[in-house]
């Protein structure tokens, strides 16, 4: 008798984990969107924006006109080699990782 408000908490208490690892899963497969993307919020989002707003250090929106009209390849050439003040990252990041960051950049301009 002593022991079970413990066991009905511990119930609780792994349902609420359950519960959360759940939505976590939900948003990294779901919504796997570049704000969401550690590598970028580690590299980009500093002069690029949290939601690739563009921000700091004339880092420029990575949601515009210019961006939708340049090809895949453009985007990589960039990221992988730099331009102008665009620091380059072929060194930094694996080219799977490069590849995920310009098709996450890519979904963000089809919307
Ligand atoms: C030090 C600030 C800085 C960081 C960090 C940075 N960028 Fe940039 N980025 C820029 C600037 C400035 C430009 C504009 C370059 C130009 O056109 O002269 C740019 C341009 C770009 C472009 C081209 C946009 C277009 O419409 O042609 C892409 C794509 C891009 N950055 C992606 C990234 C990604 C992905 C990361 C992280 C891996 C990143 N950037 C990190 C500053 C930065």
């Amino acid at each position: 008798m002593k022991t079970q408000p413990f066991a009905i908490l511990v119930v609780i208490v792994s349902c609420c984990a359950l519960f959360a690892s759940v939505t976590v899963l939900a948003q990294t497969t779901t919504d796997a969107g570049l704000a969401t993307n550690p590598i970028y919020k580690k590299n980009c989002a500093k002069c690029h924006g949290k939601a690739a707003e563009g921000r700091h250090f004339g880092g420029p929106s990575l949601i515009s006109d210019k961006t939708r009209a340049a090809s895949d390849d453009d985007l990589r050439n960039v990221i992988s080699n730099g331009k102008g003040r665009m620091p380059k990252y072929t060194g930094k990041l694996t080219p799977e990782e490069i590849s995920t960051l310009v098709e996450q950049i890519k979904a963000l301009n089809k919307k």
